[in-house]
């Protein structure tokens, strides 16, 4: 029978591309206006890649600082996983050019498709294999660059998302002894492409000058149900951590950085204080699989994961797909 053992995460990375898109930079290519944005998203900027980079850039640079964290080299990795909507190319899996760029040579790698819960459902696929002894040394990484696939002639849409990626390191909880691995979930309600997708490209529509034509290789969004489904989920999600553990034992939420007043009207609904949660919205805007580990990076940064408290992630997106990952740090 498989070997069952704690497991932690032993390193963490995030990157940001360095160009800023401001509010302001928005008046000048949609009607819309600062105010609107902020009032009804938090959003006052968020970052777009580089002409020259994919988001297998964006990933490395990342991973090279999570792997730095974990005192592992890329050539130590056995596995890794790629969270991401925004691949470098629908195949090869984007986790190969990682793989390649790092140096990773002994690892093998896939990519995981799960809109803003990527990030949560690869670190659950990667903590479930080092828990049962199969890999003791997996990287995942959660990259987007939704400016590529954003319709700057869209205001419903392009005001909310940008782009960056953040990674992590799992490894035996004895090897690293921080961030032990608690559980988690994976949930989903299908059929609901007319709320949030990228209609074309896949084979349901192919991608075709007729598809490029209608715009159909855009994002495209229904923000009003996204933002009950966003609620319902997120105060669920959370509530049931508080039932299983005890106030006393949360020390902070990082949520899929969806939206400030997503996130507000939740805790809200939950009865929770907002001293709880991590959020870097206003600085990145939504970047999907992206979001959980960057936020989650900056969180340890600022000194927000207490030494023995629950670390919480819920993340929920386009599917509709939620879940979310405990940690004790
Ligand atoms: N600037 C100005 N006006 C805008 C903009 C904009 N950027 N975008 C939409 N509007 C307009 C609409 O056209 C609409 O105008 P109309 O009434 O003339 O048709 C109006 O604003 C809608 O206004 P509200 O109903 O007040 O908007 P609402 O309060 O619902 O806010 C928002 C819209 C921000 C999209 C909200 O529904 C929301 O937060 N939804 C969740 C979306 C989200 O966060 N998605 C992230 C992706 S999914 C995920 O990660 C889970």
């Amino acid at each position: 029978m498989a070997e069952v053992r704690p497991v932690g995460i032993a390193g963490l990375g995030r990157y940001v591309p360095d160009r800023i898109l401001t509010n302001q930079d928005l008046e000048k290519i949609v009607d819309t206006s600062d105010e609107w944005i902020v009032q009804r998203t938090g959003i006052r900027e968020r970052r777009i890649a580089a002409d020259d980079q994919v988001t297998s850039s964006l990933a490395v640079l990342a991973a090279q600082q999570a792997l730095e964290h974990a005192g592992i080299t890329a050539e130590e990795l056995q596995l890794i996983i790629c969270a991401t909507v925004t691949g470098d190319q629908p195949f090869p899996a984007t986790a190969c050019r990682i793989g390649c760029d790092l140096g990773a040579k002994n690892a093998g790698g896939f990519d995981v498709s799960a809109a803003c819960v990527g990030f949560v459902h690869a670190s659950q696929v990667a903590t479930n294999l080092v828990a049962s002894g199969a890999y003791d040394r997996v990287l995942v990484c959660g990259a987007e660059i939704l400016s590529r696939i954003l319709d700057y002639e869209d205001r419903n849409t392009c005001v909310l998302f940008g782009d960056g990626s953040g990674a992590a390191v799992f490894t035996p909880h004895d090897d690293c002894q921080q961030g032990e691995y608690l559980g988690g979930s994976m949930s989903m309600e299908g059929g609901a492409e007319g709320i949030l997708s990228q209609p074309a490209g896949g084979s349901r529509h192919p991608a075709s000058a007729d598809s490029v034509a209608q715009r159909l290789h855009f994002m495209k969004m229904g923000g009003t149900r996204v933002f009950r489904f966003a609620v319902r989920v997120f105060a669920k999600l959370v509530r049931d951590v508080i039932d299983q553990y005890g106030i006393d034992q949360l020390g902070c939420i990082i949520p899929h950085q969806v939206n400030q007043r997503i996130i507000e009207t939740a805790m809200e609904q939950i009865g929770l204080s907002m001293d709880y949660v991590f959020c870097n919205i206003h600085r990145y805007g939504n970047t999907s699989a992206a979001s959980v580990p960057i936020a989650l990076r900056e969180a340890y940064e600022a000194g927000r994961l207490e030494k023995g408290k629950l670390v919480v992630m819920p993340a929920f997106g386009a599917g509709m797909s939620w879940g979310h990952t405990i940690f004790r740090w």
